[in-house]
């Protein structure tokens, strides 16, 4: 089999210079390198155009409908683990047809209401392309999880083309994400057998978060309506 010294290619391995790769391995590696990359590119676009938009409701409206944003590119690791329970082939191409997930970003919203604001202004922007949107604070999953959950593509403009990169983002209140970080710690601490009196105790927990989150709604909406009056 061929084998390629790495002096032309030493930048990508920053320090493993004892190491020869044949030149699939460099394939893959650099195809790796460039779809991180490319995913890392579309969170600072989403990035971006949320913190704009926060700014400028705190200009505007002297409030922030953004609590926080945090998000992540999906390691190598999980993107094989999710291809192989999906029955998908393990490259990397195959990860950039079949999975939308690879760029996450996560906006923790004060208010219920900040959510739709949010979900609805981003996904109007004219280069941004809505792909799917799964609203699970309408419908919570059965467990008690709640989030709006948006799929969107995003051009990022590289040196020769321009591509058209998908980022999952979830937007949830804070008491939503409280309850959704805690769910699933507890989930993987259970490897996902949790016995039934824990489930239900968990969903319990997750409707009374809800019944809160309407609630501060409700008081957020009378303070304000009442401000409007004096
Ligand atoms: P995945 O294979 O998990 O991506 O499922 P999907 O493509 O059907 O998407 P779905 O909208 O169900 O969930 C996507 C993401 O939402 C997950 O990767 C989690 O980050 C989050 N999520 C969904 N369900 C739950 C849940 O029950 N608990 C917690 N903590 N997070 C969840
Ligand atoms: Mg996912």
């Amino acid at each position: 089999m061929e084998n390629n010294k790495l002096s032309d290619e030493a930048y990508l391995f920053e320090g493993l210079t004892e190491m020869h790769f044949t030149s699939k391995d460099l394939q893959v590696i650099r195809s790796l390198i460039e779809t991180q990359n490319l995913y890392a590119a579309a969170i600072r676009e989403i990035r971006t155009k949320l913190e704009n938009l926060n700014d400028e409701f705190k200009y505007t409206k002297d409030r922030n409908p953004i609590h926080e944003i945090k998000s992540r590119v999906k390691s190598p690791r999980s993107i094989m683990k999710k291809l192989h329970k999906r029955g998908l082939e393990m490259s990397v191409e195959s990860a950039r047809k079949n999975l939308t997930d690879i760029a996450g970003v996560r906006v923790i919203c004060p208010y219920i209401h900040d959510i739709y604001l949010i979900a609805n202004l981003l996904s109007s922007q004219s280069d941004i392309e809505l792909i799917r949107k799964s609203d699970y604070i309408e419908n919570p999953k059965p467990n008690g999880y709640r989030s709006l959950h948006l799929i969107v593509t995003i051009p990022v403009f590289l040196s020769e083309r321009t591509e058209m990169v998908s980022v999952e983002v979830q937007i949830r209140t804070i008491a939503m994400d409280f309850w959704a970080s805690l769910e699933h710690e507890l989930a993987y601490k259970f490897l996902n057998n949790k016995p039934e009196d824990v489930s239900e105790e968990l969903k319990e927990c997750a409707d009374v978060i809800a019944n809160t989150d309407t609630r501060m709604q409700q008081l957020f909406n009378r303070i304000h309506h009442d401000a409007l009056e004096e």
